[in-house]
């Protein structure tokens, strides 16, 4: 069974009989006037079928012991394909999702009315409709899957409208073999990536510059998008933890934060580093990053199924509290939310903060991110060491640990890369 019928199949075991599942790719949301955002598929689409196409729906039937299901795409335009480029044909996209019932557009309402009217004999009296209600998910340039809901209930007032995004949720949360190869191969190309920018980092350079490199390593490769807008901090900057401007150059004596990403078929890489663009940490940058990474190494080794995410931040924050206040970094134990304000985990896959039920326990097969901060202002200094780790059996396997975060091995690095390619 191919990986995207698979996840139909499990999806199919999680709803009863006399129901209809729609699910639909959405289309472009308009940015102003007649432009268009570039076209995001919805995830939960994709997850289904493999196909990135807009306004695309995918359609499913269980009922008296048959499941049925079926894609719907744009009929061919050769208008469109003038404008806009080529599309999938109905065979190829049959090819992709592994379905066999791919029919176009035009006769989707009917297909719709056929399946769920009052008193349908097509498939047997259909009771319930699952479709995604993501408030975000556009399915018209201005039309919200919570109009369509208003549309069925007008037409179809016998049908009971559910939301299938928690089913789906639950799905996505517990990652097959595919996916987490997807995963490494996104994350080791991100390694390759920063090992690009760390090779042209220097002093006086602007912060986009050093994003730049990055972004354009992946871009040159396949055009590899990125999971997520790249971060590059330096200095006092890495404490604003979204940090948009990266106009400011780079200082000798501070620390370079970049929190980056690629998506590799789908799936992101979520990396954080903090590494001295001298090469060498001061003392003081030395004592807080390694507090951090303390941290880091803490909650790895206590990631295991079992334990929530909030299970994962409170240790995390007892942490900090103790190792800060036994060194003195912080004099009261209430001063730690000045310097830690984040999460220390999400979910990773199709989207990089995937989507999760928090308060599920973590299981094998889920793929979190690890990643303490200590953000001291005061200092100019923002540190954040971010690994992608896969929960297993025992604990936890640390996906991303061939991208330096030792002090040694970084002082190592740079100064090897500094001797080969500056001299
Ligand atoms: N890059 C955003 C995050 O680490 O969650
Ligand atoms: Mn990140
Ligand atoms: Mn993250």
């Amino acid at each position: 069974m191919s990986e995207f019928e698979n996840r139909r199949q499990k999806l199919f075991d999680l709803i009863p009989e006399g129901s209809v599942v729609i699910v639909h790719s959405g289309v472009s949301k308009i940015a102003s006037e007649d432009e268009f955002f570039p076209f995001r598929v919805n995830n939960n689409f994709f997850y289904l079928t493999g196909i990135k196409q807009e306004n695309s729906v995918l359609f499913m039937v269980k009922n008296l012991g048959v499941k049925k299901t079926y894609l719907f795409i744009d009929e061919y335009s050769a208008l469109k394909e003038k404008w806009t480029g080529k599309r999938l044909s109905v065979e190829e996209a049959s090819m992709i999702s592994d379905i066999k019932n791919v029919l176009t557009n035009n006769v989707y309402e009917s297909q719709l009315d056929l399946a769920i009217q009052d008193g349908s004999t097509h498939f047997g009296t259909i009771e319930k409709l699952y479709i995604d209600l993501s408030e975000e998910l556009k399915i018209g340039p201005n039309t919200s899957t919570k109009e369509f809901e208003n549309r069925i209930h007008e037409l179809y007032p016998h049908i009971e409208v559910l939301n299938i995004r928690p089913l789906i949720c639950n799905l996505r949360m517990v990652k097959s073999n595919y996916e987490i190869e997807c995963i490494k191969n996104a994350i080791n190309l991100t390694h390759h990536g920063i090992n690009q920018m760390l090779m042209l980092m220097k002093e006086g350079m602007k912060e986009y510059q050093l994003a730049n490199i990055f972004e354009y390593y992946g871009k040159d490769k396949d055009k590899t998008p990125l999971a997520f807008d790249t971060i590059v901090a330096a200095g006092k900057n890495a404490t604003c933890l979204h940090y948009p401007s990266q106009m400011d150059r780079l200082k000798a004596t501070d620390l370079v934060l970049f929190d980056l990403g690629y998506s590799v078929d789908g799936y992101s890489g979520d990396i954080s580093r903090t590494y001295p663009i001298s090469g060498k940490f001061n003392d003081l940058q030395r004592q807080i990053y390694s507090v951090v990474l303390l941290c880091n190494k803490a909650v790895i080794e206590y990631a295991k199924p079992g334990l929530t995410l909030m299970d994962l931040q409170n240790y995390c924050v007892d942490f900090f509290k103790n190792e800060l206040l036994r060194t003195s970094l912080l004099k009261e134990e209430d001063d730690i939310k000045q310097v830690y304000y984040h999460s220390v985990s999400h979910h990773l896959g199709l989207d990089t903060h995937d989507i999760s039920d928090r308060n599920l326990p973590l299981q094998p097969g889920n793929v979190i991110t690890v990643e303490p901060g200590l953000y001291f202002a005061k200092y100019g200094i923002g540190i954040r060491i971010e690994d992608d780790i896969l929960i297993n059996e025992n604990g936890c396997e640390v996906l991303s640990r061939s991208i330096k975060k030792e002090i040694d091995e970084i002082e190592d690095l740079l100064s090897s890369i500094k001797f080969k390619t500056r001299g």
